[in-house]
């Protein structure tokens, strides 16, 4: 710890929660870790995201549509594809896209969750991505649940599993929806042969990418959790953070991504929450991470993003790793820091999911991916 003095102080003035002290008092070792790791799952789902259902048992895929060979000038194989499976409700399923460069006999995949059903988006460009040698598989939100704010459950795995009733505090909200169907794309995934199995990232922008760390820190099939501008809730420390509050949530009516408990912290998040987003980058411990900030997205707060991944690297230490490998200051906009296990960069602008934050999250990919084989 002693190598990051000003870190670590800007880490201690936070005041986090302890991520190895386990519930009952011991000290968290490298072989409590695994007993460890459930307990911060728990708290976090208790606390902010709620309580994950079980993962079905069969997961089943249709391609839907299959575009024509000379989709992206023949370099690309295009599919559309319908994932079904069961629930304590009945069947539910949902369409996701897949690319799969064809030069590229097993490709390690990007899987992103994002904001509109475009091909391409503006948040993906797909041509960019499969020349890179990443295949690619996207989720469009809105097909598991939908986004309109204010508790409201009326479709997809909102109406499955919660409809007009009250939700029980720690009963999940759309965050973890939006996670579970990634997982379950993933599921699927792992059925297809072209894909790298090893090298499966998942990524998503802002509200999406606090789904993305979640998903990873769930999910240990994932190589890399990617959270573009994430801020609270994905991210950012919350503690003394200058960044959105939980009463920000209640006000835009977004508390709904989150359960029902979330809700309490409105005005304590300094003093009283049991965890805080630390917690969530160490679950996906020792795997990768890449978290990226923009120097103008206030509401996130790149310096409590950043500072996560500082806190987070505890455990990778404690695991034998690195985590962040950092100079002992606040990162200059510009900086990439892709070193260790967890990557970090703060570009110039707003928030947005721009070609920059692509580009330094292929080159991390590559690089990890790289590094495995050395
Ligand atoms: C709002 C919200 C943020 C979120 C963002 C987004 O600004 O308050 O928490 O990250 O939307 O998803 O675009």
């Amino acid at each position: 710890m002693s190598e990051n003095t000003f870190l670590q102080q800007e880490v201690s003035r936070r005041q986090l929660p302890p991520l190895l002290k386990m519930n009952d008092g011991r000290t968290c070792t490298h072989s409590l870790w695994k007993e460890r790791r459930a307990e911060i799952l728990d708290i976090l789902q208790k606390n902010i995201y709620g309580y994950t259902p079980k993962a079905p048992e069969k997961v089943t895929g249709e391609i839907i549509e299959q575009a024509r060979e000379r989709a992206f000038a023949g370099k690309v194989n295009q599919q559309k594809i319908f994932v079904t499976f069961d629930t304590p409700n009945g069947k539910f399923g949902f369409p996701f896209y897949l690319f799969l460069p064809r030069s590229i006999p097993k490709a390690p995949l990007f899987l992103l969750i994002n904001f509109r059903p475009d091909i391409p988006d503006v948040y993906c460009p797909v041509e960019e991505i499969t020349d890179n040698g990443f295949a690619l598989a996207i989720i469009y939100y809105k097909d598991v649940v939908n986004d309109n704010l204010h508790g409201d459950y009326s479709d997809g795995l909102g109406k499955i599993f919660i409809g007009n009733r009250k939700r029980r505090p720690d009963e999940w909200g759309k965050i973890g929806m939006w996670a579970y169907a990634a997982s379950r794309v993933l599921d699927y995934l792992l059925t297809r042969e072209e894909i790298d199995h090893r090298h499966v990232a998942v990524v998503g922008h802002s509200r999406l990418g606090k789904t993305a760390l979640w998903c990873a820190a769930q999910d240990e099939r994932f190589f890399m959790g990617i959270s573009n501008n994430s801020g609270i809730g994905g991210a950012a420390i919350a503690k003394h953070s200058t960044g959105e509050r939980v009463i920000d949530f209640i006000k835009a009516g977004s508390w709904d991504w989150f359960c029902e408990k979330f809700k309490e912290y409105s005005g304590y998040e300094d003093i009283s929450m049991p965890y805080d987003q630390h917690f969530v980058l160490a679950a996906i411990a020792p795997r990768y991470i890449c978290v990226g900030s923009a120097e103008l997205d206030k509401g996130a707060d790149p310096k409590s993003e950043f500072l996560s991944c500082v806190a987070a690297s505890e455990v990778y230490k404690l695991l034998g790793y690195k985590g962040i490998i950092t100079p002992d200051k606040y990162p200059e906009v510009g900086t990439s820091l892709h070193e260790g296990e967890i990557g970090y960069h703060i570009r110039k602008g707003h928030h947005y999911f721009s070609r920059y934050d692509w580009n330094q999250y292929m080159r991390f990919m590559r690089k990890k991916i790289q590094d495995e084989n050395c």
